[in-house]
């Protein structure tokens, strides 16, 4: 019987797991990290995007979002953990860093998997 309740506890969630694809989680959370969406100050891509211009003190100022696509992963790893002026602080899982730079990197990645299955 214990096994029996396991295994309906167990079927539902997986299969509700293997709905979507890595892709749609990746681009899930991209838009939705439990937060306001990278996109809408990184860019669709990770590009960057211009945010805002304005003054302070009669000085022209520009906020904008940084291109997030061509950072190293240490480096994105670190900055996402820290408190960045201007940026919501997340609380990401490893996991979940490992799945928005994978988004952000998902056509090379591609890309290079493709060549490394070729025949010799
Ligand atoms: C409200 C706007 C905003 C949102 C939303 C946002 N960021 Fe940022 N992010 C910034 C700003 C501003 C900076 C700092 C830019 C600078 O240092 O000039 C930054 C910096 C970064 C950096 C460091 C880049 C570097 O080269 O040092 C990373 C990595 C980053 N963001 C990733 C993310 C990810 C991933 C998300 C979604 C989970 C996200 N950001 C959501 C505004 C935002």
């Amino acid at each position: 019987m214990k096994v029996l309740l396991a295994l309906f506890m167990f079927i539902p969630l997986y299969s509700a797991t293997s709905f979507i694809t890595k892709e749609e989680y990746a681009a899930s959370l991209y838009h939705n990290p439990r937060g306001i969406g990278c996109n809408l100050c990184h860019g669709e891509a990770g590009k960057g995007k211009h945010i805002a211009s304005y003054k302070d003190k009669g000085v022209p100022k520009v906020f904008d979002g940084k291109p997030i696509n061509t950072i190293p992963f240490p480096l994105f790893y670190e900055r996402i953990n820290s408190k960045i002026i201007g940026m919501p602080r997340y609380y990401l899982t490893d996991v979940e860093i490992q799945t928005l730079y994978y988004y952000l990197h998902r056509e090379e990645l591609r890309r290079a998997a493709v060549k490394s299955n070729r025949p010799k």
